[in-house]
């Protein structure tokens, strides 16, 4: 699904609302039961409400009744691709079993890397119920 989802994400990323920060971000997610979801990244005027590509993706996918994730594509025109932020991280980690993550720029350049590898030893439900 690599190439599916890079160019779903690509086509997405045209949607993005980013006058602020003129980046725009394209997503797609790949689900567990073999749907697709795509995300742009949508800016506010207040900046801090602003929203990333890849959670828009996700959130599509979630609220349409998915409750896993398996792969997503994140699409910018960056020289060299970009990683999903800090926050997304976290977020995706919640939703997925060692997500896949394909990080590609417009040139065609992709790198391959997964969510364990971007977010070590992270804080999930599990610590919450290891609780004394
Ligand atoms: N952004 C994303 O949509 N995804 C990322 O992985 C990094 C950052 C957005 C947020 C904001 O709209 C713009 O890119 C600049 O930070």
């Amino acid at each position: 699904m690599k190439k599916e989802l890079i160019e779903e994400a690509t086509k997405a990323r045209e949607k993005a609302y980013a006058p602020y920060s003129n980046f725009k971000v394209g997503s797609a997610v790949l689900t567990k039961s073999g749907k697709v979801f795509t995300g742009a990244n949508i800016e506010n005027a207040s900046y801090g409400a602003s929203v990333c590509a890849e959670r828009v993706a996700l959130f599509k996918a979630i609220s349409e009744g998915e409750t896993e994730i398996v792969e997503i594509a994140v699409v910018t025109c960056a020289e060299e691709p970009t990683m999903p932020c800090g926050i997304c991280r976290q977020v995706l980690k919640e939703f997925s079993e060692n997500l896949k993550i394909y990080a590609a720029n417009l040139e065609g350049k992709v790198i391959e890397t997964t969510i364990d590898r971007l977010l070590p030893m992270a804080f999930t439900r599990e610590d919450l119920e290891n609780k004394k």
